[in-house]
């Protein structure tokens, strides 16, 4: 089977009532245990890939680890840019073979993020590739731009028709109290994203795709294990994954995870050169750490996304 766009996907999971997972891909590892849960529960799957994984590990190398997941799983797989932020770079990646891009533009005015994503969308879909877009900034860390908490805003419901239709874009990423990184809530405060602004959004924009950025849950069990294992990550809280599974209920058909999978790799290896400063063998340590990461999409497959069987 060949990489598969969203359009398919999105619809069955907006029927469906359950949303596909969206993970972050920067080496085989990663790539192995994500596709080796899917495989295991029968999910389809988005592996997202960033400017910074691309710059990391090379374009024609992630190209041919999902490729080879595919081979090796059978799997629907979607392969996305994750937070292009050209026209440029977006064009790359669909003349390199990728089925989905975004272009986030967000944190320009509007009439500048209808104009940049317009241009994607036709270049997109002149080549049979689906465009994701965003409108409202998330706060957090991403490609180490970093938006504070104060420059972050939530969605307007109110612009959201007039941005598809004038865009063309096939889903759209909105804020509603998400964000980048493990850092999303104060400690303390009850995390709480912002339902009324989802159903404002989804009346507005009836059977349409909706995405939710910044959708880590921060296991506090790999946090802990980061924290006894020489890390400093007081205060690392997610997204509750009740709340992300009501989401996915509703019109969010796309959850984007990455910071869950760098903490249960990190957590792992961490954990083994406590147990093991002997060691020097990347093996024995990846080892663990991909065998994690496949434990935690399950779970994020079954539990959170619903998304199990659905391949
Ligand atoms: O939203 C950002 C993703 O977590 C990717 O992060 O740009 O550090 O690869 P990155
Ligand atoms: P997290 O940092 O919550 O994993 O978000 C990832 C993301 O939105 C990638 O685009
Ligand atoms: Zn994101």
């Amino acid at each position: 089977m060949p990489l598969v766009t969203t359009k398919e996907m999105f619809k069955k999971a907006y029927d469906g009532g359950y949303a596909i997972g969206a993970f972050n891909v920067n080496n085989m590892e990663i790539v192995q245990g994500i596709t080796e849960a899917a495989k295991e529960v029968n999910a389809p799957l988005i592996l997202q890939v960033s400017k910074g994984a691309r710059a990391y590990a090379n374009h024609t190398y992630l190209m041919k680890l999902v490729e080879a997941a595919i081979l090796e799983t059978g799997l629907p797989i979607c392969l996305h840019l994750d937070h292009g932020d050209s026209y440029e770079l977006c064009k790359s990646c669909i003349d390199g073979g990728f089925t989905s891009v975004m272009i986030d533009a967000s944190s320009k005015p509007f009439a500048e993020n209808i104009e940049i994503t317009k241009q994607v969308v036709a270049y997109a879909h002149d080549h049979g590739v689906v465009v994701e877009a965003e409108l409202g900034t998330l706060a957090g860390v991403e490609d180490e731009v970093k938006v504070s908490a104060e420059d972050s805003s939530y969605t307007h419901p109110d612009e959201v028709e007039e941005f598809v239709t004038k865009t063309g874009c096939d889903s759209l990423a909105i804020a509603i109290g998400t964000s980048h990184g493990a850092y999303k809530f104060k400690p303390g405060t009850k995390p709480q994203l912002r339902f009324d602004i989802l159903e404002e959004v989804s009346k507005r924009l009836p059977g349409f795709p909706i995405v939710l950025h910044g959708s880590s849950s921060v296991p506090q069990e790999y946090v802990q294990m980061i924290n006894e294992n020489g890390g400093n990550m007081p205060g690392a809280i997610g997204v509750p994954e009740d709340q992300l599974r009501h989401a996915a209920s509703l019109s969010v058909c796309k959850i984007n995870i990455d910071s869950d999978l760098r903490l249960a790799m990190t957590g792992t290896i961490r954990k083994f050169f406590a147990e093991h400063p002997d060691k020097f063998d990347p093996r024995e340590y990846l080892k663990p750490a991909r065998a994690n990461i496949k434990e935690l999409v399950k779970h994020k497959l079954i539990d959170v996304l619903g998304c199990d069987g659905k391949a």
